[in-house]
């Protein structure tokens, strides 16, 4: 079984970025981050830091822009249109989830699409559905730069993905099928999960349930890629798979943390260059 070390792929990358970020300074140019955070959602609160540190590290300006939970509607509305006429600004992102009285497809309709960073907006989703240059939702563009770099081929493999959210489900599964993958998209709807699972060459899932993928549901020689993210009563902070058992199963595994996370960041900082360079 060989780690698919997203920590390490990912310092790798923001390198990589950072040499990106001294090549635009040396022409006067600093990419700027702007990220939405509302309410106290812990886990939002905690992602965004992440965020915000990395921009630091790799020399991206960031500001966050953090409102109540009462915030109205209106008022996020106008802050990310000060960001779509700020040129300071190259990326704008708004935290999810939102609060419950907020609309969130008019939140992310309202994002330049030029300053899409998640890849959230219904053009940039088009465009990648449709295999189109875009912005690319940074979890999947993620998992996709794991595949690349441990050199896995996706042409012809029967791949199941688990969990068919817009953020991460339904963008992953356009990815693989524009690499020709055969894609099987289940979810919480889904009859037989087992049936599905057994037979894929990959597993992706992300779903946010401990414990959901066993040993018994993977192929022998399978590879599998946890995305979720669950705090267990103990502290322990563990994906969607049983890790113990399905790693000694499987040629390839994600482990959590140090999987898929640190990945997701890289990208966005990735995602933020891309949109500095328009
Ligand atoms: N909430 C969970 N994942 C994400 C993400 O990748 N981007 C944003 N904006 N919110 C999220």
């Amino acid at each position: 079984m060989i780690l698919l070390n997203g920590k390490e792929l990912a310092r790798k990358i923001q390198g990589e970025v950072a040499k990106e970020v001294e090549l635009l300074k040396q022409a006067s140019i600093t990419p700027g981050l702007a990220v939405i955070l509302i309410g106290n959602d812990s886990a939002s609160m905690v992602y965004v830091k992440k965020k915000a540190e990395a921009c630091k590290e790799v020399g991206i300006y960031s500001v966050v822009h953090e409102m109540p939970e009462n915030i109205k509607e209106e008022a996020i509305l106008n802050t990310i249109k000060l960001m779509n006429e700020n040129s300071n600004i190259n990326g704008i992102l708004v935290q999810l989830p939102l609060p419950k009285h907020i609309n969130q497809t008019k939140i992310l309709e309202t994002i330049d699409p030029k300053k899409d960073v998640d890849g959230f907006h219904p053009f940039n989703m088009g465009r990648l559905v449709l295999g189109l240059n875009g912005f690319v939702p940074c979890t999947p563009l993620g998992v996709m730069k794991m595949f690349e770099e441990y050199k896995i081929e996706l042409q012809g493999k029967d791949v199941c993905v688990i969990g068919a959210s817009n953020i991460v489900g339904k963008p992953m599964a356009a990815l693989l099928l524009n690499e020709n993958a055969t894609v099987d998209i289940c979810h919480i709807y889904t009859k037989n999960l087992k049936e599905h699972t057994k037979r894929a060459d990959i597993v992706i899932v992300g779903v946010g349930k401990a414990g959901l993928i066993t040993e018994d549901m993977i192929k022998e020689g399978a590879i599998v890629v946890d995305i979720g993210i669950n705090r267990l009563d103990n502290g322990k902070l563990v994906g969607d798979v049983d890790f113990e058992k399905v790693s000694k199963k499987c040629s390839y595994i994600t482990p959590v943390p140090g999987g898929v996370g640190p990945m997701t960041i890289a990208m966005l900082m990735s995602n933020t260059i891309k949109a500095t360079k328009l």
